[in-house]
């Protein structure tokens, strides 16, 4: 049990590698707020941790709101009396040549992927500073560093989830909280099923263990992270991309 009685805040945790990462998580022992503007999965999710014997909640929110982070925040304060991981993993896609983005598109990634990412630290580390402890893991991406055709604004944000997480490293570090990203390659989610074929192809030709990330790949990097076993790394961006970065 590497998360016994943790309280964690997974954004985005009603699809994909949020969903996964509230299983393991709880798995390990941990309670759970599921923050996502779907609710019918986020339910059904809730309900899956709570059959795994988890206390779990689920919040509407849009992450991208003041008021809704807070909200989550308050959620798990009230729930839990404390917040010790928040997983800023709620994330969309809205790609398109550079020429032809429109820019809706542009400020929707922008809103979601970066200000919400924002939002929901800010929201935290209020909590987390006052605890004196506390772990936040952002969701990167491959793509932070090396671009992807069609991603002007989705790369924009994960770079500046890097970025973020850096000074928030430093800054945090000396009150007890860590901040740590993730970036992984390419997983197979409802994120993915919009990306054709014969892209993934070249995708897992690419990587040198051919194969795609699966979402628990994913998750069990957030659970080392979160974990104590991590106590001493801070400000670090963890590719999980089967090397496709190298
Ligand atoms: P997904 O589409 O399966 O799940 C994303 C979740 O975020 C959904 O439940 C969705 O409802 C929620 N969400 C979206 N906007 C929201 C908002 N404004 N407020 C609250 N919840 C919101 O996506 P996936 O693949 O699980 O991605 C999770 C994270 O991992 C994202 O940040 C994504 O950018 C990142 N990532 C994914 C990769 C992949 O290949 N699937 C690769 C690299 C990074």
């Amino acid at each position: 049990m590497r998360l016994q009685d943790k309280s964690a805040i997974i954004t985005g945790g009603a699809n994909g590698i949020g969903k996964e990462t509230a299983l393991l998580f709880a798995q390990q022992g941990a309670k759970l707020i599921i923050a996502d503007f779907d609710e019918a999965n986020g339910l059904a999710v809730v309900k899956e941790l709570r059959g795994l014997g988890a206390e779990a909640h689920f919040i509407k929110a849009d992450v991208s709101s003041s008021h809704d982070a807070e909200q989550v925040v308050a959620a798990a304060v009230e729930h839990f009396g404390r917040v010790d991981i928040l997983v800023n993993n709620a994330g969309i896609t809205r790609d398109g040549f550079l020429v032809k983005l429109e820019q809706a598109q542009w400020d929707q990634v922008i809103a979601i992927n970066l200000t919400g990412v924002f939002l929901c630290t800010q929201a935290a580390a209020k909590v987390m500073m006052a605890q004196g402890s506390g772990v936040i893991l952002n969701a990167a991406s491959v793509v932070a560093q090396y671009g992807n055709v069609g991603q002007t604004n989705y790369s924009a944000t994960k770079a500046g989830v890097v970025g973020m997480t850096k000074t928030w490293a430093k800054e945090l570090g000396p009150k007890g909280v860590r901040v740590n990203a993730v970036a992984p390659g390419f997983v197979t989610t409802n994120m993915t099923d919009k990306v054709p074929d014969k892209v993934l192809d070249v995708m897992k030709q690419q990587t040198p263990l051919r194969r795609l990330g699966q979402p628990r790949d994913i998750a069990n990097a957030y659970l080392f992270l979160a974990s104590d076993e991590a106590s001493f790394i801070n400000g670090a961006v963890l590719a999980v991309d089967g090397g496709l970065s190298f």
